[in-house]
């Protein structure tokens, strides 16, 4: 991608300073030669025709680390690279194919003013500046050969060399004869659905830009939300479960480790409220509450990233000896039960959503809903928030699994639920607190 007017600049987001010391860690030109590159660079830009294979592949490298990134000649875009692996590939990347299309795994948000265009599979993205280069890149949801494209309007010629960018980052993609690109005709990209690779890609480090992780962006601006909560339903009533304190009758660790299985088939005689009650006291309490300055954490048996232990856990009873059916919010520092609902057509569906999950093979006893309060994890970390909370889920899995097995219960991890049902019976917002896992246990047969 070099083609006529392409130009390399400095990034702007306080990249500059770092620029001489990159350039000089390239190895790649002497100090006059890298001074001129990095006053190029700085004022205006340097053109890609222009420059040498040395200055070129300093540029190159600069740009992979996040300090250079390319303009058309007509500013009508700008290409940031996100990745390592970034190249700048051929001259003329739309000479590659006679018909490109948008890839499957594109998407256009808006941010800080403007549109900004990315694919999952991008190395790159592309900041568009003049929003007539949204209509040109619509007229790419269908096979089109670039001078179709360019001579129906939009941006007339203008619009060449942002084409090219698109097509660096990946937005673009060549079609074969049948007018289809590599994503519809690769299996394994076939494979995947649009907003998983894109999660996948935003929320793991290597191509998801330089945002993501613990930034603590929202320190200053939002008081950390609290780690714990008292129940909303208090006024329901409290009902505090049974605690264990004996540790010796305990199956070794091992033990429940290779006797752990799925149980999915359930007695008719349920488990009690006493064993549900040891069972969340083993899995779910909070043990500790520990605040240094103005952060706060907590502890539970099962670890949780951050230590924010953001989940809420709902517990829907369908059998349980000593506790009537219901759909109730387990309060984890007075270890005990606050009923918010009866049983009612969405509970009735709940607990049809967990067996359809077992194929039918299987009815809870005790259905559980873990939720998540989003923004105890979204106010630390970025990009990453929603993959960590869906770990920490799994984490709750492991320890339920082994607690159920130790305890000779049955007990079966659910892959699905219903996240609208959940925001509908507790009245929560659905981007607030949000239902993210299912488990269910019972009394084996
Ligand atoms: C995250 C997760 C999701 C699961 N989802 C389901 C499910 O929706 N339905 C089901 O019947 N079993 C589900 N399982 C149980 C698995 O099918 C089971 O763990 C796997 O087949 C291995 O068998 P085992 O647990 O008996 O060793 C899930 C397990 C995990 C860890």
């Amino acid at each position: 991608m070099s083609g006529p007017g392409m130009r390399a600049v400095l990034r702007r987001e306080g990249f500059e300073a770092n620029a001489p010391r990159a350039l000089a860690a390239t190895g790649l030109l002497g100090d006059r030669a890298s001074h001129t590159l990095h006053s190029g660079l700085a004022n205006g830009g340097v053109a890609l025709t222009a420059a040498k294979p040395p200055e070129r592949a300093a540029i190159e490298q600069l740009a992979r680390g996040g300090l250079v990134a390319f303009r058309d000649s007509e500013d009508v875009a700008t290409l940031l690279p996100v990745a390592e692996g970034f190249a700048l590939g051929p001259e003329d990347p739309l000479a590659e194919a006679e018909r490109w299309k948008l890839s499957k795994f594109q998407y256009v948000q808006s941010e800080g003013g403007e549109a900004v265009a990315r694919s999952a599979l991008g190395l790159a993205m592309v900041q568009i500046h003049d929003p007539a280069a949204l209509a040109l890149m619509g007229r790419f949801s269908v096979a089109t050969t670039p001078a179709e494209a360019l001579d129906k309007g939009d941006l007339g010629n203008r619009g060449a060399g942002f084409l090219g960018l698109l097509a660096c980052a990946g937005i673009l993609l060549p079609c074969d004869g049948e007018g289809r690109t590599a994503d519809e005709t690769d299996d394994q990209r076939r494979m995947w659905d649009f907003h998983e690779l894109v999660y996948h890609s935003r929320s793991r480090l290597g191509r998801s830009g330089f945002r993501v992780g613990a930034t603590w962006e929202f320190r200053d601006e939002i008081p950390q939300p609290p780690i714990l909560r008292d129940s909303p339903w208090r006024d329901n009533g409290v009902l505090p479960l049974y605690r264990p304190t004996v540790l010796s009758r305990d199956m070794p660790l091992f033990e429940a480790m290779e006797t752990r299985r799925s149980v999915r088939a359930y007695s008719p005689a349920p488990i009690t409220a006493w064993e549900l009650g040891e069972f969340l006291y083993r899995t779910m309490r909070v043990r500790a509450h520990v605040k240094s300055g103005d952060y706060e954490v907590a502890s539970r048996p099962y670890p949780n990233g951050g230590g924010i232990y953001e989940q809420e856990l709902y517990v829907t009873v369908e059998a349980c000896a000593d506790l009537p059916r219901g759909f109730y919010h387990y309060d984890p520092v007075a270890h005990a039960l606050c009923p918010i609902s009866p049983p009612d057509a969405d509970m009735s569906m709940l607990i049809e959503e967990a067996v359809s999950a077992t194929a039918g093979l299987g009815r809870p006893q005790i259905l559980f809903t873990i939720a998540s309060r989003f923004g105890g994890f979204n106010w630390k970390y970025s990009a990453m928030c929603y993959a960590a909370q869906l770990k920490n889920v799994g984490a709750i899995y492991q320890t339920m699994y082994l607690v159920a097995t130790a305890m000779g219960l049955g007990a079966c991890g659910l892959g699905l639920g219903n996240a609208d049902r959940f925001a509908r019976m507790t009245g929560h917002d659905y981007a607030t607190e949000g239902s993210i896992g299912e488990f269910m246990i019972g009394r084996p047969l």
